[in-house]
């Protein structure tokens, strides 16, 4: 891996997912964090007037006093990488100028996750979509990574090792518990609506689970920029989405069928989610987790404030993996919704990008 320090920016800093890429970037072996962006209401601003820090760590010092810019290409043409942690009602111009003007933009933000040669990658379950950036390089031109929806990373990870190892999966029912962190700081949630309390429906979040597995479970296309995304007949998601009174970490429900008959075994899918390794690990990535999955034996495991800081927050964790009377099998999955959702992954695909020499 190259040993040169990057010089990397990050946008919409001040909020939720901003304020992890802060703690995550400002002692980080491979990044400079050199420039920050949000609104024209911050911009100006020292970050520590510009942000009200939310984060159980000391704000960095180092970040304390950086002054906050506007977001415009200009102000970081120096950075070899730029994060985005945008809300995505601004998302859509800015990183479309970011990418014009030739930057790297590795993106939060649902905008073009959909997008035809923009790899949609969670980092421990599809690095090898990256590869598509060697090729995007080669034109000369910037390029656009997006992160999966926070709810969609956890829940992929263990289907990848499963898919690795029995073949398609083609049928999904997924229920989810999604902490308040998921909906952001401005407005955010207020006390009165989530303390003893559920909220059954998340805008636009049931769409986005039953979409982006298939093109992050997918292959690259021959053209070598786009993917030959899953048909929805080969594999079939029905997503409930529910917002639950837990600060961090995302818990799924999850029950799959396998093209496979007859299915694995509980104990050869147990074996399998914890066998599973991924390239990450090998090419020495500073934040690749030492287990990309967890598998509890323990029956009342995975939780939220228990287990969503295990591999400091890069690992998921599976727990009551049993038959499905319906489907084949059922688990529930637990993930850091700012970190492996967010912020981590971010800087996971930024280092693996690093040690391929792609910035
Ligand atoms: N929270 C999660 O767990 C999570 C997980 C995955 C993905 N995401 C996605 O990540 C993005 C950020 O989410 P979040 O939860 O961090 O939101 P948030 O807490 O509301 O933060 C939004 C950020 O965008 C900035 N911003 C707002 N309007 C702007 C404008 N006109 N120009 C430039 N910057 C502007 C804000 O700056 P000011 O402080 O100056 O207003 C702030 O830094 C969203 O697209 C979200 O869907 C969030």
């Amino acid at each position: 891996m190259s040993s040169q320090l990057k010089k990397a920016g990050v946008l919409g800093a001040t909020g939720s997912v901003g304020q992890r890429f802060m703690q995550l970037l400002a002692d980080h072996p491979d990044f400079d964090l050199a420039v920050l962006g949000a609104s024209s209401r911050s911009a100006g601003k020292k970050y520590v007037d510009a942000a009200e820090w939310k984060q159980a760590s000391l704000l960095p010092t180092k970040v304390a006093d950086m002054i906050v810019k506007e977001c415009t290409p200009e102000n970081f043409k120096e950075c070899d990488v730029v994060f985005s942690g945008l809300d995505a009602d601004y998302a859509g111009d800015i990183e479309k100028a970011f990418v014009d003007a030739g930057l790297v933009i590795i993106s939060n933000a649902k905008n073009y996750r959909r997008a035809e040669n923009v790899p949609l990658v969670v980092p421990t379950c599809n690095p090898e979509h990256l590869d598509i950036c060697a090729n995007l390089k080669k034109q000369g031109k910037g390029f656009q990574i997006c992160i999966s929806n926070c709810s969609t990373a956890g829940m992929v990870v263990p289907l990848k090792a499963l898919q690795e190892k029995f073949g398609p999966i083609t049928t999904m029912i997924v229920t989810t518990m999604q902490a308040v962190s998921g909906a952001g700081f401005s407005p955010g949630i207020s006390s009165m609506d989530i303390l003893d309390n559920l909220i059954p429906y998340i805008s636009g979040e049931e769409d986005k689970l039953e979409w982006e597995p298939r093109k992050i479970l997918a292959n690259i296309a021959s053209d070598g920029v786009s993917f030959d995304i899953i048909p929805e007949e080969d594999f079939k998601i029905s997503a409930a989405c529910n917002r639950v009174a837990v600060i961090d970490g995302h818990t799924e429900c999850l029950s799959i069928k396998f093209k496979q008959s007859p299915p694995p075994s509980v104990e050869e899918v147990k074996a399998a989610l914890r066998e599973f390794r991924s390239p990450v690990q090998d090419l020495g990535c500073h934040s690749a987790p030492k287990n990309i999955i967890h598998v509890f034996e323990q029956p009342n495991r995975p939780q939220p404030r228990l287990d969503r800081d295990r591999d400091a927050g890069y690992a998921c964790s599976v727990g009551r993996v049993r038959e499905d009377p319906v489907l084949d099998i059922k688990f529930v999955v637990l993930s850091h919704n700012t970190i492996l959702g967010a912020a981590g992954s971010g800087i996971l695909i930024a280092e693996v990008l690093k040690a391929k020499e792609l910035i």
